[in-house]
């Protein structure tokens, strides 16, 4: 018999991948390219969208060539991508009215303000789990009918259509105009608890309802992608972090993981009622599967996590690759009371300060090369650590495990320094590709080639770090961090 096989799109932040999975859940094929950054201003961040559609299609070709397969065995394609950035183009032509505004991109603090001022803050917690911040896409929108010529009235008689990267994906290989919830709930648009877009919210940022796509499950029909004679299904669509979390086996109320990507996303399943938390996290929707209740998630979102280890290479020249890191961490003793806070486009959760810049604190003669390395790797553990801090406050439970994936998980110093930090034992799986594979298996649960459960069989632990700090260490190290963090804050005088 042939082997059925199942492509994953993974459309990141700064790369663009294809992976190819047998149906034993192995990644067999990859293909990746660095995705152009575009920095206009400061504080803004954008992508090309034709970028975006051709990186993808490249990555894909490749893989499908490496890997010399049958296209008839490819089954199905899921889509995974980075969330909330946001892309308006023509119905028509596909012709994009202006760059992709990245999720990054801070430019739209002033409508947030405008929101802010209209006492919408309870309205947009309690019906899209959201913090009013120019993180998710519908400040972003606005700000594209607004100062891009001509593109209100275009909008207005129904000639644009928004979408976040899945969505244009999509219609870039199937012609169609569609998202899926994981994806809908990132734009402060849609209403978690009815599953529909907000007129109310539509309103407020006078959006056109006929812009939006429609919102179907993360394991359903998306189109075909037509390519060389063959039709392969676009069965599987998730944002990133909903799809890692999926991926890592997530789709059990009380399960979390955190992804060290560009950013540090920490989730945790809360089942099928949606809590919203008094401790700055977010409420999100798990990806979902036809015919099976909709689950939720509380979501930490850290802006700058793995970026920061890029700046060190690419802006300060510290480090020629980030593999570098860990080497350097071991190699000196434990750090004393040093702190960065990278806090370079605003504080993300749950904090939510846009105005905030990075700061070093705690610099001394000892300090130097390898200690700012070591110091930014411990970084990504500390913000982490606000994260479950307010998952433990909102729940009032201990979380006893964490899951890790993401390109930075690699580093043993930062995941046995995150063990310690938390004081919870942190489990590493062998193959770190869970966004890609939690795509996957969107698509093959639709395809019949995988059921839900079969996730679990084929992860396989790496390695488990268990906490291993003296309590009065940690504590001494946490109190010190908070307190850069509070000198960090734009408040802060
Ligand atoms: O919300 C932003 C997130 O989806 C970005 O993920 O992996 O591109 O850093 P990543």
């Amino acid at each position: 018999m042939t082997e059925s096989y199942i492509i994953a799109f993974d459309q990141g932040t700064t790369s663009t991948r294809a992976i190819l999975f047998n149906s034993k859940g192995e990644a067999v094929a990859t293909s990746q390219k660095e995705l152009k950054q575009y920095y206009p201003q400061s504080g803004w961040v954008e992508h090309d969208p034709q970028d975006l559609y051709n990186d993808q299609f490249e990555a894909f070709e490749k893989v499908v060539a490496e890997a010399n397969i049958p296209l008839e065995s490819i089954k199905a394609v899921g889509i995974t991508n980075q969330r909330e950035t946001t892309l308006v183009w023509d119905r028509n032509t596909g012709e994009p009215v202006y760059n992709a505004i990245v999720w990054l991109d801070k430019r739209t603090e002033s409508i947030c303000e405008m929101l802010r001022e209209q006492d919408l803050a309870r309205y947009i917690l309690k019906n899209t789990g959201l913090v009013i911040d120019s993180y998710f896409s519908a400040t972003k929108i606005k700000w594209i009918l607004d100062n891009v010529e001509g593109v209100r009235e275009r909008a207005e008689a129904g000639e644009l259509l928004f979408g976040t990267v899945d969505s244009w994906l999509i219609y870039k290989f199937t012609g169609k105009h569609l998202t899926d919830h994981t994806n809908a709930s990132r734009t402060m648009l849609f209403n978690i608890k009815n599953l529909d877009w907000d007129d109310e919210l539509l309103e407020a940022l006078e959006i056109p309802r006929n812009m939006l796509p429609e919102v179907q499950a993360s394991s359903s029909d998306f189109g075909r992608l037509e390519y060389k004679g063959y039709s392969l299904p676009i069965y599987g669509v998730a944002g990133d972090q909903q799809a890692a979390l999926f991926g890592q086996g997530g789709y059990k109320a009380g399960m979390a993981k955190s992804t060290y990507g560009t950013g540090c996303f920490m989730l945790l399943n809360i089942g099928k009622k949606p809590s919203f938390s008094k401790n700055g996290l977010i409420t999100t929707l798990c990806c979902t599967l036809e015919n099976e209740p909709n689950k939720y998630a509380l979501e930490g979102s850290v802006f700058v996590g793995g970026a920061s280890v890029q700046w060190l290479r690419d802006a300060v020249g510290l480090i020629n690759d980030p593999m570098e890191t860990e080497a350097i961490c071991k190699s000196i003793p434990a750090l004393k009371d040093l702190y960065f806070v990278p806090t370079f486009n605003g504080m993300g959760a749950p904090y939510w300060d846009s105005e905030a810049k990075g700061s070093i604190q705690g610099l001394s003669f000892n300090t130097g090369r390898k200690e700012l390395i070591k110091a930014t790797i411990e970084a990504m553990a500390y913000q982490v650590s606000d994260l479950l801090n307010s998952m433990i406050e909102d729940s009032g439970k201990q979380l006893k495990e964490l899951k890790v994936d993401g390109g930075a998980s690699v580093n043993n110093y930062l995941m046995q320094f995150q063990a310690d930090i938390l004081d919870t034992r942190v489990d590493r799986p062998v193959m770190l590709e869970v966004t890609a594979l939690g795509a996957a298996f969107l698509a093959g649960i639709k395809a019949g080639i995988w059921t839900k459960k079969d996730i679990a069989s084929v992860r396989n632990v790496d390695t488990i770090f268990e906490p291993q700090m003296e309590v009065r260490l940690r504590n001494y190290k946490k109190e010190g961090w908070n307190l850069a963090v509070a000198r960090t804050r734009s408040g802060y005088a």
